[in-house]
């Protein structure tokens, strides 16, 4: 018996190589002990060591897609207080989390003060989608824009904006601090254009729209692309005092 159990694990270890499951060749045993110990049915044991790999694995996907999207920081929604940022709806930002929205291609649009926890909500929600299977990719405006100038002078922007239509979501963190000139504003517009409808945005702003002209030097430009933005959107408007400055800075004495 236990010859034959010692022949049959050097099977299962060998496909599950060939199977390149090496979680289950790592884990059969264990679990055979527990089965007979407890009684498991063959199924039971089958489905547990399955079960063992795919959880494994789809939490190494999650793990490298998180990776793969260059966020700036470890935020989750899970860290979010609701409590100081009441003008953030807790059921709207849990139901952003699904990723739902992404399946319509609609877009986010975070809009507030500094330190208010745009780029917390925007990379949170960013964060459930590459864990749902997504791929996602974080860069600020200006970052956006180097990249699709840089592929812009090799001849190659259609086909770079083609391959970013690959990634369900973009976050596009901080429009607003450095305005751009006419070569990035068109660079920006075409990069939402080449969304609209298709693939969603996550945008942040310390900006309202209704200043988003000084940004891109021009009133033509910024509205058409407000116009494809919010035309399927979830616009937040956060408000308040900067989180960074809790109990350190009074805001009053900020302009001293
Ligand atoms: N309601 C909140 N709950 C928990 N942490 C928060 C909250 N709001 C902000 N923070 C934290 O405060 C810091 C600043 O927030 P965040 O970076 O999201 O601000 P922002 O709105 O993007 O500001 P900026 O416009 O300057 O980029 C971060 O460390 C963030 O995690
Ligand atoms: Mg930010």
């Amino acid at each position: 018996m236990k010859a034959q159990a010692a022949g049959a694990g050097k099977d299962i270890e060998y496909y599950a190589r060939a199977l390149r499951a090496p979680r289950i060749g790592d884990g059969y045993r264990p679990l055979a002990d527990t089965a007979r110990e407890a009684g498991w049915t063959h199924e039971e044991y089958l489905a547990a060591v399955l079960s063992r790999e795919v959880a494994e694995r789809e939490a190494s996907g999650s793990a490298l897609r998180i990776k793969a999207a260059r966020f700036p920081g470890h935020k989750m929604l899970e860290d979010f207080n609701f409590e100081h940022q009441p003008a953030a709806d807790r059921s709207l930002i849990a139901h952003l989390g699904t990723g739902v929205f992404l399946e319509e291609a609609k877009n986010v649009v975070l809009l507030g003060p500094p330190g208010t926890g745009k780029t917390h909500l925007a990379v949170g929600i960013a964060t459930r989608a590459a864990q749902a299977g997504h791929r996602v990719l974080f860069d600020s405006a200006t970052g956006w824009v180097a990249r699709l100038a840089e592929a812009h002078a090799r001849g190659q922007l259609a086909a770079e904006l083609a391959k970013l239509r690959r990634y369900k979501l973009l976050v596009i963190d901080e429009v607003g601090y450095i305005p751009f000139d006419q070569d990035s504003a068109n660079l920006f517009f075409q990069l939402v254009a080449s969304r609209y409808e298709r693939a969603s945005l996550i945008l942040t702003s310390n900006l309202a729209f209704s200043r988003w002209a000084d940004v891109f030097g021009d009133a033509t430009i910024a509205s058409a692309m407000i116009d494809r933005i919010v035309r399927h959107a979830e616009v937040i408007n956060l408000t308040g005092n900067s989180y960074r400055l809790q109990g350190r800075i009074k805001p009053q004495n900020l302009a001293h």
